[in-house]
């Protein structure tokens, strides 16, 4: 098969091009390589549709205007261009990725300095964690690294800017596991590195508000699920000792979707085995997939009208 391309659209490419993925499209003085000055999505195509791609534009545009980033490009030309990517592509399962930077700049750090911010659009299939976590849980651990705190960094943004969350990471991988758990600078669980959190008690389904999270697109389906199968959701502040004792656990994400957890640091969940409760939020979210009210078609979508 042909190389795959990206979109890029960015003052090097003003007009926007579709280019290989692996050509260099960044120049050097891009503030999102500098600097860290950013947003971006992950979004899912399942069976050639995107899942939920109206939530995931509003997230990127309120990333955006927390930057206080004004962009030339709206959420037509945009989804044009994603779906574009994906068909070029053949991405029938997969993931894309917009993402968003200051653009071409000067060394220093003043944003003024960057006229044309940049737009590159990814669609690639995904790597999915293996098998065997679905079925016998992750191991988790609790980072030693809080989230910063909500007035430095809103962790509601999602920027292109996760290094506490890549040392979490560093931290899971010394410890031979899977995820880390991250709390919040006063000592509740916020989220994990790149999902959000779950537990089941006898209260129903409990989970941290997003008061200190990326308030998940995957999260919000598995609220909406359990209001449609009659579960309650408790949105609230959790403690890790919540958590260790729960009777289920499992996290939530576009990449991840719904993964059991077995293990948070040496504390087993409940016996071990993903519970039955969880089975049934991996079934019902396998389904929310398929719900055309969830779906845009990538070969239906006719574009700008
Ligand atoms: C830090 C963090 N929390 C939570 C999530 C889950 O969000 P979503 O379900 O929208 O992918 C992600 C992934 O995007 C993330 O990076």
């Amino acid at each position: 098969m042909s190389e795959k391309v990206l979109f890029v659209c960015s003052k090097g490419f003003p007009e926007g091009a579709y280019i290989p993925q692996h050509e260099p499209v960044i120049s050097a003085f891009d503030h999102g390589f500098l600097y860290g000055d950013g947003v971006f999505e992950g979004i899912r195509i399942y069976d050639g549709a995107i899942f939920r791609l109206d939530k995931h534009l509003d997230r990127l545009y309120r990333s955006l205007e927390y930057l206080g980033m004004e962009v030339p490009f709206d959420r037509e030309f945009i989804t044009d261009h994603m779906i574009e990517v994906a068909r070029r592509n053949r991405i029938v399962n997969g993931y894309i990725r917009p993402v968003i930077s200051r653009g071409d700049g000067d060394l220093g750090l003043n944003p003024e300095k960057c006229k044309h911010p940049t737009l590159v659009l990814i669609a690639d299939t995904i790597i999915l964690y293996p098998k065997e976590y679905y079925e016998e849980g992750l191991r988790l651990i609790l980072s030693s690294i809080p989230k910063n705190s909500k007035k430095a960094l809103n962790p509601n943004a999602k920027l292109t800017q996760y290094i506490n969350n890549i040392r979490a990471v560093r931290e899971a991988n010394l410890r031979v596991a899977q995820e880390a758990m991250m709390l919040d600078s006063a000592g509740y669980v916020a989220e994990c590195t790149g999902d959000n959190i779950f537990m089941i008690n006898k209260k129903g389904l409990c989970t941290p508000t997003t008061e200190n999270a990326l308030p998940g697109i995957t999260r919000e389906t598995i609220v909406d699920i359990a209001r449609n199968i009659g579960i309650t959701v408790h949105e609230q502040r959790l403690k890790p000792h919540h958590f260790y004792k729960a009777d289920e656990v499992f996290v939530t994400g576009t990449a991840a979707e719904v993964c059991p957890v077995r293990e948070i640091e040496s504390n087993i969940i409940g016996d071990g085995n993903p519970g039955p409760v969880t089975r049934q939020f991996m079934e019902e979210f396998r389904k929310a997939t398929k719900d055309p009210k969830y779906l845009t078609h990538i070969h239906q979508y006719s574009g700008r009208s």
